[in-house]
């Protein structure tokens, strides 16, 4: 089982979009698939048509209170997705994961009993930066960090992996992939000229491009890649997917 943990301190980004639209794809490649919503927003959960519910969360799973963690995850509308919804408990899980000792192994290992039932688990991360973020990094193979082509975003990205580089004697793996590219935009395609050079980003070669069909998922509750198949942004989602080749 892989896990794909979507992040950027940065709000607006298209983390969401990316989560729902990415864990769409491996789920019809075959991957059984969950998406597991830490951010209070609800927003994937919302996206995926389903809304906050009550009961026991991620920090019960994490405190090995044995929970039926399986009893929250509910199905979607696309074949082998599966989504833990956020819910009300979500807001806690900061406070809950300072009070686990030994917190990162038993992160690891809690993740893992989930095996059983998924290939994947892609984390839709809210934009923080605190506990909840420790538990990503601790379960992540992977970490994409998601940054619009714009100053502000880029230094976020930037300031963000230089502290990954300065706390971990080995950083967890992660790539980086540019939102809402503009295409006619000479500023956009300048910038992304530049950033290409910096190997410090791991930028991926697949850029996502500005779509209003992205903005419009959140009237028909439907990822992009199932109601527009064909659509150029679709297509870079998949070649998103491909191209951070969690099979190896
Ligand atoms: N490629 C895109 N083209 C156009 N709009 C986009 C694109 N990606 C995301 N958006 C829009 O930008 C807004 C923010 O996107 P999204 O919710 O995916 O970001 P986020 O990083 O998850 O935000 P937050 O930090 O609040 O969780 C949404 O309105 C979404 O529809
Ligand atoms: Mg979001």
């Amino acid at each position: 089982m892989k896990v794909l943990n979507c992040y950027s301190l940065k709000g607006g980004v298209g983390k969401t979009s990316t989560s729902i639209n990415l864990a769409t794809v491996a789920a019809r490649q075959g991957w059984r698939v969950l998406l597991l919503d830490l951010d209070p927003q609800g927003a994937s959960s919302f996206l995926l048509r389903h809304d906050s519910q009550e009961g026991q969360g991620l920090g019960d799973l994490l405190k090995r209170q044995r929970p039926d963690l399986f009893e929250m995850v509910r199905g979607t509308n696309i074949e082998r997705l599966e989504v833990l919804p956020y819910n009300d408990r979500t807001r806690l899980l900061d406070s809950e994961i300072s009070e686990i000792r030994s917190f990162r192994s038993n992160a690891k290992k809690s993740i893992q009993a989930l095996s059983t039932r998924y290939d994947l688990i892609i984390i839709d991360s809210p934009p923080t930066a605190d506990n909840v973020l420790k538990f990503q990094l601790a379960v992540a193979d992977l970490t994409l960090l998601l940054s619009t082509p714009s100053p502000l975003a880029v230094r976020a990205t930037l300031e963000y992996v230089y502290n990954l580089r300065e706390k971990f004697k080995s950083p967890p793996m992660f790539r980086t992939t540019l939102q809402m590219v503009e295409k006619r935009s000479k500023y956009h395609q300048e910038l992304l000229l530049e950033l290409r050079k910096m190997e410090t980003l791991q930028l991926t070669e697949t850029v996502i491009p500005r779509s209003s069909l992205i903005e419009t998922m959140a009237l028909d509750r439907t990822p992009v890649v199932v109601s527009h198949p064909r659509s150029v942004v679709s297509q870079r989602f998949e070649s998103l997917w491909l191209e951070l080749d969690l099979m190896s």
